[in-house]
Order: structure tokens, then C-alpha cells, then sequence
């Protein structure tokens, strides 16, 4: 439970969550990390707090630095609780410390919690010094929600970026050269494809602002922080931010007797031979927030389910409505399936598709288990006469 030091007089101060395997939906296999941050200057200053149940990690590990009484200010760069959760008990030892967010932030807290607490507020632009060092404030609204603020640090020109940047991913190593970095650049992507891509533009707007400062770190609310490989986040970011994405289809499906699963194995076929690379994921097998991973930076979205009760399947459903929520944008979809009598579930995925407001490839809607003729016809012409659409 000890502090780590990012540079003299600046400290990691967060908890470690190894547990937490569901976060609101996202599934965290490899745990997560609530990153605050403290800073000892003239005033001092924490930046963020933890989740409620790890109030006492983050107070034991200030407490190697300094006595929690003597804290000045603490920035809430975010409402969302993983990171104002433990302000309550917080303000019980601090209760002095003025609290600094965004209007926004301000309405937030004192929704959440109703405290009697001296705020400050911040606009972009505003500066609040510290002694030696001074912080810089953006206000980055719906990034991801309409309070967030990011900071800049000078002099040492850190950017304390909150959930922008971030990754859920457990480890008690703090920096990003310290873990493979496939592994941190995976929880990175999976991090943006759940919280991060229905807010493409509020990102090229942040991203903006970032290249015009001169950073030494970013300091994220997740997971390590960065300073081996800044400019590549920023690319990575830049890139998903304006929805580019790869030649890539994820095929999605679930499957009752195996016969819509035949047309997504033809599909694939199809893509394969155009050289185009797949993901095939079973909806009994994978996670939305898994897949919403694969489809982060891919072009082509094929999407299947049965007839059953004269609907897709529950499973199909779920994934659509948490896909549409996520508004990937640029993308190409595709409804395919199998029926017995009916059929209505391909025509409702299509529906769900054009919803998303994706370009449509034709549907593929085939009368129980589709035949040898079939599946070649599938293989050899869906994607060669399509894809252009
Ligand atoms: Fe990590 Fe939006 O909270």
C-alpha cells in the first residue's frame, strides 16, 4: 500500500482493483486500477479519488506521504464514483481542502453527495498555481460525460487526461514500458470500443489540445500511465476517433440448430477469399464488450440470428442495442440467418443495422439448414459482388 512516485513531489496515490471482473456491463478480465494522484507543493493537491471500498488503500498510501488533514485541494476531473467515490469520506480528514471541478462537475458532486464543501470552479483556460507548479484546465464535456476536465501540469508537463487514455488492467506495475505493451494496447482499445467511441468528436477536439502542449506523461484514471509510448496512443486515439477503420469483418452470431452458424462460416469464406481478415464470435462464446473490441477498428459488421417466436434471438438483441448505443460510425452491415417459417429475425437485424445508420450489404436469409449449393453460392459471391456497396 505505497505510494508511487511519476516525478519528485508527484505520486500515484490509487487503488488496485484485482477483483472487479464486471464494470456497469464491461467485463474486466484483467481487474482494473482508480488512479489518484497526489501532488506536494505549496498547496497540496490530489488529483482524483478511488471507489468507495478503496478508501483505505488510497488514504494509507497519502499517508506515507502526508498527513490526509493537510491536503489543500482535490480536483474531481470526473463525477462518475469510480473516481469522486471515496470524496465523502474523504472530506471527513481533509476538511479544508477545497474542492476544484468543471460547472458541471460542481452540479455533479453536489448532486452525488449534497456535502458542505468549498468548491472552485474551472473553465478551460483557467489556471490554478500551486506553488512551484501550476495546473492548466480543459474542459472536455462528453468525454464521457458532460463533466469531465482534464489537466495540464507545469513543470513537468503532465497531462492528467481522467478516463481518456485509460485501460481497465490490474498490475502493480504503474508505467506503460513496464508490461507488454500488445497486452496494454488490447485493454486500450477495448477500454475506447465500451466508454470512449460514441464521443469521437469531443476526442479529436481533445486531441487537438494535447498536441499543442508539450507532454512528458499522461496520467490516466485507469491503468498505467503513459510516457514510453505517448505518440502512439495519440495516433491509435486519432485514428478511432474519426471512426478510420481497417479491412476487417466481425461476424456476430448466435445459433439454434446450427444452421445460421453454416451461413456465418460461409460468410467468412467469402471475406476470406476477397483477403479481407475475420473474427468469428459466438454470442454464447463471447461478450459484447469483447466484441465491441474486434469491431472498434473493423469495416464490416455481419450480424446473425435464427427465427425464434418471430424474433432474433434475445442474445442478437442485446448485442444490437448495446452497438447502437455505441455509434461506431463508417461502418458496413450485413443481417444473415436462418428461419423455419417465418423469418422476421434477419429483417429486424437489418432493421437494427440500418438503425446504426451503417451501410448495408444485401441480407442473407436462407429456409432452415442451408444446403451445399447454398453455403458455395454464400462463399463465392456474398462478399465478391458487395463489398463495394
Ligand atoms: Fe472511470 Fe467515467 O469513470
Amino acid at each position: 500500500m505505497k505510494p508511487i512516485k511519476i516525478n519528485d513531489g508527484i505520486y500515484w496515490v490509487g487503488a488496485i482493483d484485482w477483483d472487479v471482473r464486471n464494470f456497469h456491463g464491461y467485463i474486466t478480465q484483467r481487474g482494473a486500477t482508480y488512479n489518484a494522484y497526489l501532488i506536494i507543493d505549496e498547496k497540496i493537491t490530489l488529483i482524483d479519488t478511488v471507489k468507495p471500498q478503496f478508501f483505505d488503500e488510497m488514504i494509507k498510501r497519502i499517508s506515507h506521504i502526508v498527513d490526509p488533514a493537510k491536503i489543500d485541494y482535490i480536483i474531481s476531473n470526473h463525477v462518475e464514483m469510480d473516481h469522486s467515490g471515496s470524496l465523502p469520506q474523504l472530506m471527513e480528514f481533509a476538511s479544508n481542502a477545497t474542492v476544484i471541478a468543471s460547472p458541471k462537475g460542481k452540479e455533479g458532486l453536489q448532486s452525488h453527495y449534497n456535502g458542505a464543501w468549498k468548491f472552485e470552479v474551472m473553465k478551460s483556460g483557467d489556471i490554478l498555481n500551486l506553488g512551484k507548479r501550476s495546473i492548466e484546465f480543459l474542459l472536455t464535456p462528453m468525454l464521457h460525460w458532460p463533466d469531465n476536465m482534464i489537466g495540464y501540469l507545469k513543470p513537468e508537463k503532465i497531462l492528467f487526461s481522467n478516463d481518456a487514455f485509460g485501460q481497465h488492467l490490474a498490475s502493480s506495475e504503474r508505467f506503460d514500458h513496464e508490461l507488454p505493451i500488445a497486452i496494454v494496447l488490447e485493454e486500450t482499445k477495448k477500454y475506447y470500443g465500451n466508454i470512449i467511441l460514441p464521443f469521437g468528436n469531443q476526442v479529436t477536439k481533445a486531441i487537438e489540445a494535447a498536441e499543442a502542449l508539450d507532454i512528458e506523461v499522461i496520467a490516466p484514471s485507469h491503468g498505467v500511465i503513459w510516457k514510453k509510448h505517448i505518440s502512439d496512443i495519440l495516433s491509435i486515439y486519432k485514428k478511432w476517433c474519426k471512426n478510420n477503420t481497417e479491412s476487417k469483418a466481425v461476424i456476430v452470431y448466435d445459433t439454434m440448430w446450427n444452421s445460421t452458424e453454416k451461413i456465418a462460416y460461409a460468410i467468412q469464406s467469402a471475406f476470406e477469399a476477397k483477403g479481407i481478415s475475420t473474427k468469428m464470435r459466438n454470442l454464447k462464446t463471447n461478450h459484447i464488450s469483447d466484441i465491441m473490441t474486434d469491431i472498434t477498428d473493423a469495416k464490416f459488421i455481419c450480424v446473425g440470428s435464427p427465427t425464434l417466436n418471430n424474433n432474433m434471438l434475445p442474445t442478437v438483441a442485446g448485442l444490437l442495442t448495446y452497438l447502437k448505443g455505441l455509434v461506431p460510425k463508417n461502418r458496413i452491415g450485413m443481417a444473415f440467418g436462418s428461419y423455419g417459417w417465418s423469418g422476421q429475425s434477419i429483417d429486424q437485424v437489418e432493421d437494427a443495422l440500418k438503425s446504426c445508420r451503417f451501410d448495408l450489404m444485401e441480407k442473407i436469409k436462407t429456409q432452415y439448414i442451408p444446403d451445399q449449393a447454398s453455403i458455395e453460392e454464400i462463399a463465392a459471391n456474398t462478399v465478391k459482388t458487395q463489398m463495394h456497396k
